[in-house]
C-alpha cells in the first residue's frame, strides 16, 4: 500500500524526525477532515446506511488499543453528549477475552490507525460472529479491519510513520465528532443542532496551528523542566483525565520517563505517596467545572516537593500558568491540549539523544496478540 503513496507523503522533508512532521501536520489534517465530512451547507457527509444502523443501537462499544483507545475515551463522551447514545471505550486486549454483558442492540466502533492491530481484529472477528454491526475508523484504506467491517470511515491523516501516534489521535477525535454530529442530527438531538462542528473544528485547527507555531516555548520549557526524571505525572479531571492518559503514553513511549496519567481527584487515594522532590507533575485545566479542584490538587503535589506545570485553557488561565491553550469547544479540548504534551515528549526524547521515531521495543503496528 505504501508504494502507492507519492514520495512527498512519506518523506521526512526537512524534518529531523517523522514525529515532529506529523505533529505539525495536525492542523492541516483537521482542515482535511472538515473538507471531507462537513460541507459548508451545514450537512454531514456520512453514509446514511451507517447513521441509520447506528440509530438502531442502544449502546456504542468503542474498542481500541493504545493511543486509539485514548481517542475512544474522548469519542465516547462526544457520542453521549452530542448524539444521546450511551457509549464507552474498551481496551481491545481485554474486551476480546472478558467481554462485558452486552446491551440488546450493541454497535461496535473499532478505532485503529493501522487497521491491522491483532487485539482489535480479535474483537472484530468475535462480534461479527455474534452478528453485530461493526464500523472501523482507520487511517489505512484497504486494511484488514476496514475490509472486514460493515462500515469504514477514513481519518484522512496521511501516512503516520513515527511509532508514536500523534495526528491519528487528533484525527480519530475529529472523525468521531463527525459521526456523533451526524447521528445527533438524524435523531434531532438539540445538542447536535447546537454543535456547529464545522466551525468548532476550524477553530480547533487554528488553535492547534498556534501551538505548533509556538513550539519553541515548549522546547525551552522542557530544557529547564524535564532534565532526567525517572517518574512524571499528568493529572486532570473530566475531559482532562483521558487527555492525561494520552499525554502520559506519549512521554513514556518516546522518552522512557515512567509517566502516569491520573484522575487528579484520585491522587490523595494513594498515588501522592509517590511524589518526591522535583517529581514533574503536569496538570491539564480545561474543564470549567473542575478547574479549581485540579488547581488545588496541583498545589498539594507542590507542597510535597513536586515540580509542577499547568496547561490551561485561555479563559481559565492565571498569570502563573506555564502553557496557555487557545479556547475551543470544551468537548474538543483534547485537540489542543495534546499538542504541548506531544511536543514535551518529543523534546524530552530528543534531549536524551533517543531515536524519537523508533522507540525501543515498540512496533508501529502490533499485529500479534
Ligand atoms: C501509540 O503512540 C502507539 N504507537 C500505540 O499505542 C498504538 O496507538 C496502538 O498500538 C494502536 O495502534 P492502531 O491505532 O494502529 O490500532
Amino acid at each position: 500500500f505504501t508504494a502507492q503513496l507519492d514520495a512527498s507523503e512519506i518523506s521526512k522533508g526537512t524534518y529531523p524526525y517523522y514525529m515532529l512532521k506529523e505533529i505539525d501536520e495536525q492542523p492541516a489534517v483537521m482542515r482535511r477532515i472538515v473538507d471531507a465530512y462537513l460541507p459548508a451547507d451545514g450537512s454531514v457527509s456520512v453514509d446514511p446506511a451507517l447513521v441509520q444502523a447506528l440509530d438502531q443501537a442502544d449502546r456504542l462499544y468503542i474498542v481500541a488499543a493504545g493511543t486509539s483507545y485514548h481517542a475512544g475515551l474522548v469519542g465516547a463522551r462526544l457520542f453521549e453528549e452530542v448524539a444521546g447514545l450511551p457509549a464507552e471505550a474498551y481496551l481491545a486486549s481485554e474486551f476480546g477475552y472478558h467481554m462485558p454483558l452486552l446491551s440488546q442492540h450493541p454497535f461496535f466502533l473499532l478505532l485503529s490507525q493501522s487497521g491491522e492491530t491483532a487485539d482489535s481484529r480479535e474483537v472484530l472477528v468475535k462480534v461479527k460472529k455474534m452478528g453485530y454491526p461493526v464500523l472501523t475508523m482507520t487511517n489505512t484504506a484497504g486494511s484488514t479491519l476496514s475490509r472486514e467491517a460493515d462500515y469504514t470511515m477514513l481519518l484522512h491523516a496521511g501516512p503516520e510513520i513515527a511509532v508514536a501516534s500523534t495526528k491519528a489521535y487528533t484525527a480519530q477525535i475529529g472523525v468521531q465528532a463527525v459521526l456523533a454530529k451526524a447521528l445527533g442530527m438524524y435523531r434531532q438531538q438539540p445538542a447536535a443542532n447546537d454543535f456547529a462542528l464545522r466551525h468548532q473544528l476550524s477553530i480547533a485547527a487554528a488553535g492547534m496551528q498556534t501551538l505548533v507555531d509556538e513550539k519553541d516555548q515548549i522546547k525551552n520549557l522542557v530544557g529547564q523542566y524535564m532534565p532526567d526524571q525517572h517518574d512524571a505525572f499528568y493529572i486532570g479531571r473530566g475531559a482532562d483525565y483521558p487527555l492525561s492518559l494520552e499525554a502520559a503514553l506519549k512521554l513514556k513511549e518516546v522518552s522512557y520517563v515512567h509517566t502516569e496519567g491520573f484522575a487528579a481527584g484520585e491522587l490523595k487515594h494513594g498515588t501522592i505517596a509517590l511524589i518526591s522532590e522535583d517529581t514533574p507533575v503536569l496538570a491539564f485545566i480545561t474543564d470549567d467545572a473542575t478547574a479549581a479542584h485540579t488547581r488545588s490538587n496541583l498545589q498539594e503535589t507542590e507542597a510535597r516537593g513536586a515540580h509542577t506545570l499547568s496547561i490551561v485553557s485561555e479563559h481559565l488561565a492565571e498569570p502563573t500558568d506555564n502553557i496557555v491553550l487557545p479556547d475551543v469547544d470544551p468537548r474538543l479540548s483534547a485537540l489542543v491540549g495534546i499538542i504541548p504534551a506531544q511536543l514535551i515528549a518529543y523534546y524530552t526524547a530528543l534531549g536524551k539523544g533517543l531515536d524519537v521515531d523508533k522507540p525501543r521495543n515498540l512496533a508501529k503496528s502490533v499485529t500479534v496478540e
